[in-house]
């Protein structure tokens, strides 16, 4: 059981509250969310599956965990990649990092308090356009988790975590009934949970799987490491089944919580990355017209609460990079960790200046910010996750996974349910994946 609260550790952070929204409102809103769940159920589970396979099996973390099993230099290749991939994602998600920080600050300043949604989406662009408010959030946010990673005390923060998963869980419940409350809200249900199939095309099912990719942390060799502390008698599908659905739970929670105030303030649910920092804002901003002690506690413990979640991800993403640095190039891992602070800190002040000063450098229409994301999720996700169910699928033997799955035959998930696992795993994952890759450079 343990167990599932450290992946769901993993997997719920800024993906869930800051990116799901956004793109669920770029791509499709109601179609989208009826898309990602399918998704999530017929190609993320198995994958994750896969994963803890690999890594409870060879205990090994990512980067040896496949070479492990199974000889060649292909799959060194494979768990390289599962040391760059969740690095390339730290350099912007650090700035996302980055805007909480800044946003905490601006709560803890009371200065949400009686605007109108035109000054609350005022705040956030003057923010977001200005050169060296972003770039010193991001890289104090990136230092924090630097320093707690080189100090190597991040089971810290973990255990802080903890505590605030559940306080951001009920806050955003409250959130969601204050919300309701407003007028116009009742537009932001709709268009979150009438499903309107006008909406669907092409791009809807590439999003919605990246999407659920990023947001169950997969792709990236995480959960290969997490598997590998998975212990033998624990139930490798139940625990899978269990963080998916939480990651799901709270990313459609954070949807009824923001939608419903994007309308209530006349906000375009497609504005782009910014949605969560304007929307949120005004809520906070309503709820001071009534009091404005309790919208100020509100906002300062949620983005309390999001900056753990944000840090947690943001030093497992560190970690991976860090420990390979540590165990295979023999350095220290102060100098690992701030030697990896320099370069994505670097990369992502462009990511971060991609907002302001550099928002006209675009290629097909997307900033390097966006571009940065899409090749993430879009193509480096979909590509290890294809690798590892076609790594369980073909290369490992069937006996092998039936065993490390089933516990030997011990456990629930034998007969038919180690089947269809065995099936999704092995077919219908790669076959999905590998469509909608191709999808991706066709739209
Ligand atoms: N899944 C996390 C999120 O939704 C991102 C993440 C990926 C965190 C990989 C850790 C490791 O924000």
């Amino acid at each position: 059981m343990a167990v599932i609260f450290a992946m769901a550790g993993s997997a719920i952070g800024l993906g869930n509250i800051w990116r799901f929204p956004y793109i669920l409102g770029e791509h499709g809103g109601s179609a989208f969310l009826i898309v990602y769940i399918a998704a999530t159920l017929l190609l993320s589970l198995p994958v994750f599956v896969a994963e803890v396979t690999i890594g409870r099996r060879s205990r090994r973390s990512a980067y040896g965990a496949m070479a492990a099993l199974e000889s060649g230099r292909r799959w060194k290749i494979a768990g390289a990649l599962s040391v760059f991939i969740p690095l390339f994602i730290l350099c912007y998600y650090s700035v996302i990092g980055g805007w909480s920080l800044d946003f905490l600050f601006k709560s803890v300043t009371n200065q949400f308090i009686r605007q109108t949604s035109e000054e609350v989406t005022g705040l956030f662009g003057s923010f977001i356009t200005s050169t060296w408010e972003p770039i010193i959030m991001h890289l104090a946010f990136l230092a924090i988790c630097t320093a707690i990673i080189a100090k190597g005390v991040k089971s810290g923060i973990e255990k802080f975590s903890k505590y605030t998963i559940p306080v951001l869980f009920v806050l955003i419940v409250v959130m969601i009934v204050y919300s309701a409350t407003l007028p116009g809200s009742m537009d932001g249900f709709r268009y979150l949970l009438d499903p309107d199939f006008s909406q669907l095309d092409a791009k809807t099912f590439v999003y919605a799987l990246g999407q659920s990719f990023y947001s169950m942390s997969l792709g990236m060799g995480a959960i290969v490491t997490y598997g590998s502390y998975v212990k033998k008698k624990e139930n490798i599908v139940a625990t899978s089944v269990g963080t998916a659905i939480s990651d799901m739970l709270f990313a459609i929670l954070a949807g009824m919580a923001i939608m419903p105030a994007v309308f209530a303030a006349g906000m375009e649910p497609g504005a782009g990355p910014g949605l969560v920092f304007c929307s949120v804002p005004y809520i906070f901003s309503t709820m001071g017209a009534i009091s404005p002690i309790l919208s100020s506690l509100v906002a300062v413990l949620f983005f309390v609460a999001i900056l753990a979640a944000a840090a947690t991800s943001c030093i497992s993403l560190q970690e991976v990079g860090v420990s390979y640095f540590v165990e295979h190039r023999g350095m220290t891992r102060k100098k690992a960790a701030w030697l990896l602070f320099a370069i994505c800190g670097s990369l992502g002040v462009v990511c971060s200046l991609s907002f302001g000063p550099l928002s006209g450098v675009t290629l097909v229409g997307k900033n390097i910010f966006d571009l940065f994301d899409w090749f993430a999720s879009n193509v480096l996700l979909l590509t290890l996750g294809f690798i590892v169910a076609v790594f369980v699928g073909f290369v490992m033997k069937k006996e092998d996974v039936k065993d490390e799955i089933t516990n030997g035959g011990t456990n629930r998930a034998t007969g038919w349910i180690f089947e269809v696992v065995y099936f999704l795993i092995k077919w219908v994952a790669p076959i999905g994946i590998l469509g909608i890759f191709v999808t991706n450079f066709l739209i």
